[in-house]
């Protein structure tokens, strides 16, 4: 835990318009910055940063937050990375809010055992690509499958001989610790024993290159195929992708990035120049995976083997992709004929022609997504329809991305043949407001995202977090029965009132953050901050309004309990306390 404290004064000694400029270059308009938003595909400027709020948001897509947000969002960073990285940029070394001697210790033990797994791994991979060298068999089934000498070097492809021990020949003490935690010997009660024998082996590197794990083939047929390192604390399969240290130039140049089932896949595809290739390792394609292929490109395609395993894994990866999905990325889908994985497809048609398939042949998300819903129902049914809106919104609904969950919604309305407002209804939504039909990208802002009408708490919420220095005018006496939103401006209210210093907009957003308020905070800035107006500094009459609005809340507040209260009297249910409470209630303040 990095302490609240610390945020602050990071905050305050860096300039969210330094920071973000850095990335996306910004032209000052009036009081505050505007660019087009790095987060949504737009051709006229709709993101903003203000300077004295120290908040950046885009009034078309709803992105918004801190300089620790923004960096968050666009690095593809996690909270403590982007706070590490902002406390370098101004020369402020992060503490640890509960860094005894004891944990600095463990945390010195874990680094060194992660230095001494990584020296493992390096010296393993360095062996095995020696003994490729000594190993005719083992150099004749790659060249077999069409690998020269320059890929098998890139790729540091190497050879596990046929020995129990063959890693004794380079670590002595043999085994070591490492070797064991390293996954790379197999420890028996009554023996040890190298874990890959008599296999080309595949190092596994992360995004830094340093080797973390390996797969290693059988030579020619048996079982089983591939052999892998187990999870070790280097080797984290669900968040790694194979080659994705290779192809990293190859994504830039081309733009896209390209995601298949088999090492031999990546493998041969760079062999024949499409270098942009990784692979999920031996698992489906996971949320991590999706997040991180993002990082990497606009444009993500998938191309699984033609097989009916290969079929079920693309879904998979469109399943566990809806909640990362942005606007701006987009996902695409290869399907091979049946007989044919990546690797020998690209062998028998040439790069050219498989090349051409994936830029031509493949399907966007949202054509393989309708294809694979409407494939087994029969539309002309009122009972088709009705699974069709149940299997459909299911998925919809993990979907963060507005305008792609906009334009799925707007299909499936008609496919089915109800209208959007109904159908938003059934499929459990806030209903949008009726609108003109758009079929065009990009969406005008009203229908862009889809709000409610807005309440008075939200309004107060809203506006509280544009001026927290209005944070004084509130008073929400505890006896309240503070719920919902209520409960997010009290809280909002008495954390602001708490700080010693005056805080922006973009640090009360750090003080929210993995507060259970959080949710409904993003939601009212992403739905309701959706007009420049609302940045402008704080005038009187708004600060007047705000003060009004704090009365009424307060009334019905107070109102809706005496109701409850009275309601429960005449049940004479009512306690001596509520009772109390209720008197209270009643007399003139
Ligand atoms: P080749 O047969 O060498 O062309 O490999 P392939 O990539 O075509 O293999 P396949 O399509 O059968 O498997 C795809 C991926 O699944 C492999 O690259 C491995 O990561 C994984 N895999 C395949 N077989 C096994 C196995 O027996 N055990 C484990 N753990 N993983 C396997
Ligand atoms: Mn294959």
């Amino acid at each position: 835990m990095i302490p609240n404290e610390f945020i602050d004064e990071l905050l305050n000694k860096t300039d969210i318009v330094d920071i973000i400029d850095d990335f996306v270059p910004l032209k000052k308009r009036g009081a505050n910055y505007m660019a087009c938003c790095p987060f949504h595909k737009e051709k006229s400027a709709s993101f903003s940063v203000s300077p004295t709020k120290q908040f950046y948001h885009c009034f078309g897509c709803g992105a918004h937050g801190s300089a620790i947000g923004f960096i968050m969002e666009y690095q593809g960073l996690n909270f403590v990375e982007a706070v590490q990285l902002l406390a370098d940029r101004v020369g402020m070394p992060v503490p640890k809010q509960h860094d005894d001697a004891h944990t600095q210790t463990q945390q010195k033990q874990r680094k060194q055992q992660q230095q001494t797994l990584t020296q493992t791994m390096a010296t393993a991979t360095d062996f095995y690509r020696q003994q490729l060298k000594l190993s005719a068999t083992a150099l004749c089934y790659l060249q077999n499958r069409g690998l020269s000498d320059e890929i098998i070097n890139h790729y540091e492809l190497g050879y596990a001989p046929d020995h129990w021990q063959a890693l004794s020949q380079v670590f002595q003490p043999y085994p070591s610790q490492a070797l064991i935690n390293s996954g790379m010997v197999i420890d028996k009660e009554t023996k040890c024993y190298d874990r890959f024998r008599d296999r080309v082996m595949f190092p596994i590197h992360d995004i830094r290159g340093q080797v973390i794990g390996f797969g290693g083939r059988i030579i020619g047929q048996g079982e089983p195929k591939y052999l892998n390192s187990p999870e070790t604390p280097l080797f984290d399969k669900g968040r790694q992708l194979y080659g994705l240290y290779q192809a990293r130039s190859a994504i830039k140049e081309t733009g896209r990035v390209l995601v298949v089932e088999g090492y031999m896949d990546v493998v041969a595809l760079a062999q024949f120049g499409i270098g942009y290739a990784v692979a999920a390792l031996g698992t489906a394609t996971t949320a991590d995976h999706i997040h991180l292929l993002m990082r990497q490109s606009n444009d993500i395609y998938f191309c699984f083997d033609g097989d009916q395993a290969g079929r079920k894994a693309a879904w998979r990866a469109l399943e566990n992709a809806l909640p990362q999905l942005k606007d701006g990325k987009t996902l695409h889908f290869l399907f091979l004929p049946p007989e044919h994985d990546p690797d020998s497809f690209v062998r028998a048609q040439g790069a050219a022609v498989f090349e051409e398939a994936l830029l031509h042949q493949s399907l966007a998300l949202s054509q393989y997504f309708w294809q694979t819903l409407t494939e087994k129902i029969p539309l002309n049914t009122q009972e088709g329809k009705a699974e069709l809106i149940k299997n459909a919104s299911q998925l919809i609904n993990q979907i963060k991305a507005p305008a792609l969950a906009f334009l799925l919604r707007q299909e499936l309305s008609d496919k089915v043949g109800i209208d959007e407002y109904n159908l938003a209804q059934l499929m459990g939504q806030e209903t949008p407001k009726r609108s003109v039909r758009q079929k065009d990208y990009h969406l005008p802002r009203q229908t862009f995202r889809q709000p409610a009408m807005m309440s008075l708490v939200q309004k107060q919420i809203r506006a509280l977090l544009i001026n927290p220095q209005w944070a004084v005018y509130i008073d929400l006496p505890e006896y309240l029965d503070l719920h919902g939103d209520y409960a997010c401006l009290a809280a909002l209210a008495e954390c602001i009132q708490a700080s010693a210093a005056p805080l922006n907009c973009g640090a009360v957003l750090e003080l929210m953050r993995n507060t259970e308020f959080e949710p409904v905070i993003q939601q009212i800035i992403h739905d309701y901050l959706d007009s420049p107006e609302l940045l402008q500094t704080d005038n009187e009459e708004d600060c007047m309004t705000f003060k009004q609005g704090m009365q009424k809340l307060l009334d019905s507040l107070k109102s809706q309990q005496i109701d409850a209260l009275k309601r429960k009297l005449q049940d004479k249910v009512l306690s001596a306390d509520e009772k109390q409470l209720l008197l209270r209630l009643l007399s003139p303040s």
